[in-house]
């Protein structure tokens, strides 16, 4: 169905693998817009319960931007594709349901910056991150000098964009970029699994609210605590939070339907 991606729903995970392996998974214009529709069916496809994100092959999750594609590139177009993997980054960070990225690999520029839109990044062993736009003399387009810093703090941030440093999978752990590092990308992928199983087994909305309300802490113009008040009031109205509650007072398993 998509020229440079898989994406396979199965049992309710959606897959969804970059697929220019011979290119180290670089993402180029076409890949994107077919992102930003499997992100899509994501939100709107109830059973999907969350998506794991990942690159085609060992040695690459995705090796950025792809350089061939924009190295003629006037002013307007740079704005024009910064803007557009803004618009798609912004709605994996903001989707209601877990997604998660699967780095193996080169996880480099544009490909650090998908990751780092992600809720989380489990990496194998294998995995190598870095920013390395200042070695091309530009900087990073879709997102890498707010969310890193968000992730592990200016200095850290400010050291790896600089100096376009690749750093281990543990390193990345270290700072707080990686969630999880595993062995092998098989590992890593149980891990995913795992984590999307057992966020499903708990109440959506609040799933969905939780992953807004930390977004909030980032927003310039939302205050993240009126908006936990307000959204913690807003979910004891829903089913869930009845199923919940009256789940743990019979001493059973809470079945949510995610109303
Ligand atoms: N954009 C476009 N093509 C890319 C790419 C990118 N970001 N990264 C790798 N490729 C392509 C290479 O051009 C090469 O294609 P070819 O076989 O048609 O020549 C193929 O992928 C394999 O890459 P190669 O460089 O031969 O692999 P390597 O193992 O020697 O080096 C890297 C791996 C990741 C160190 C190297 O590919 C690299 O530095 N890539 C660019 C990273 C980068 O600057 N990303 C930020 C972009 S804004």
């Amino acid at each position: 169905m998509y020229k440079n991606l898989i994406a396979e729903n199965k049992e309710g995970i959606l897959y969804i693998t970059i697929n220019r392996e011979d290119k180290l998974n670089a993402l180029n214009i076409e890949l994107l817009q077919e992102l930003k529709q499997v992100v899509a069916t994501i939100y709107s496809d109830a059973s999907i319960k969350g998506a794991i994100l990942t690159g085609k092959g060992a040695k690459a999750f995705a090796a950025g931007a792809d350089i061939a594609e924009f190295a003629k590139f006037s002013e307007s177009e740079g704005v024009a594709l910064s803007a557009s993997g803004h618009d798609i980054f912004n709605s994996i960070e903001r989707c209601p349901k877990p997604f998660i990225a699967l780095v193996n690999g080169f996880c480099l520029g544009g490909g650090c910056e998908l990751a780092m839109a992600c809720h989380m990044r489990i990496a194998s062993e294998n995995a190598k991150f870095g920013q390395p736009e200042v070695n091309l003399g530009i900087i990073p387009g879709y997102g890498a000098t707010q969310r890193l810093v968000q992730l592990i703090g200016k200095a850290k941030a400010i050291e790896l964009l600089l100096t376009a440093d690749m750093i281990s999978a543990n390193e990345a752990k270290d700072l707080g970029l990686a969630n999880h590092v595993l062995p092998t990308i098989e590992d890593a992928m149980k891990k995913c699994e795992e984590i999307i199983n057992k966020i499903a087994s708990k109440g959506p909305i609040a799933v969905a609210k939780i992953i807004e309300c930390v977004d909030a802490h980032f927003s310039k113009t939302e205050n993240g605590f009126e908006k936990e008040i307000k959204m913690f009031g807003w979910c004891m109205t829903t089913e869930d939070f009845k199923e919940g509650t009256t789940a743990f007072v019979e001493k059973r398993k809470a079945i949510f339907t995610g109303k």
